[in-house]
């Protein structure tokens, strides 16, 4: 990245007030063994996944077990051929992923835009411009400590919201991306990401600045919740709310303790 601060902020219509001291080593904080437990509620997100699972079809039900068993070459695969709903029909490719797969950071989208099926990186339109400019911020790049991913791995038609039915076909894609990379805190960016991943289904206003967590199993990764970016490029009065996200992951990372 090669922007400079002040261009980091100006980006994010932030500048020249919000001013990050501290240096690079000491926001992303020490790499400490990855069992750091925070306590918050997952009961509404299993609630939802077994009551979309319900009205799955048996196979569709049943497809979580085999997909939770594997590496990460075998995952790339099995997103890149899946066919397990409708949103197979009009990409030009499955987009699972991009980054360090020891990433201590997970940032998690809605699924992808036209650039992304087109490419087959996640958030590498003009929403994408402005999540690097919102990871330069807190001292991050893409692909160093970072793994960025989407709720669904197919571009829903006209860039729609995807439907609950197909966020919970993919989610067993995200959860073994959760389980493979063990990150120390997940970021959920829009409204969907955290309806996909915690069955919250709240507004974004209200869910902001909560205690979150996600359970993966005997383990609680904390969740901070932010606007998504294509959001803030619509609406710029909002940046300087996720810029104070931002700074609360940030502060939440150097807090979790080994
Ligand atoms: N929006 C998303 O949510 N994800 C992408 O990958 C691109 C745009």
């Amino acid at each position: 990245m090669s922007l400079s601060r002040n261009q980091v902020l100006g980006e994010m219509g932030l500048s020249p007030q919000w001013i990050l001291r501290e240096t690079r080593a000491v926001a992303r904080g020490e790499k400490r063994a990855k069992s750091s437990i925070l306590p918050a509620p997952m009961h509404k997100a299993e609630q939802f996944l077994a009551g979309v699972a319900e009205k799955m079809p048996a196979s569709g039900a049943e497809r979580s077990a085999p997909i939770a068993q594997l590496g990460w070459d075998g995952l790339r695969q099995r997103i890149a051929g899946c066919r397990d709903c409708a949103l197979c029909g009009e990409r030009k490719q499955a987009v699972a992923g991009v980054g360090d797969e020891n990433a201590d950071w997970l940032f998690v989208g809605e699924g992808p835009g036209a650039e992304e099926d087109a490419r087959g990186e996640p958030f590498v339109g003009p929403a994408g411009k402005l999540l690097d400019a919102m990871l330069a911020a807190i001292d991050l790049t893409r692909g160093e400590d970072v793994y960025i991913a989407n709720a669904v791995k197919c571009r829903p038609p006209s860039n729609r919201t995807p439907e609950a039915a197909e966020m919970a076909a993919c989610a067993p894609y995200l959860k073994r991306q959760i389980a493979l990379l063990q990150p120390r805190l997940i970021v959920l960016l829009g409204r969907a990401a955290v309806h996909a991943l915690l069955g919250e289904d709240g507004s974004l206003a209200s869910l902001r600045g909560k205690p979150l967590a996600y359970r993966d199993g005997e383990r609680d990764i904390p969740v901070v919740v932010t606007y998504h970016p294509a959001y803030l490029l619509r609406t710029l009065p909002d940046k300087a709310k996720s810029w104070e996200d931002l700074c609360r992951a940030r502060a939440l990372m150097r807090s979790l303790k080994p």
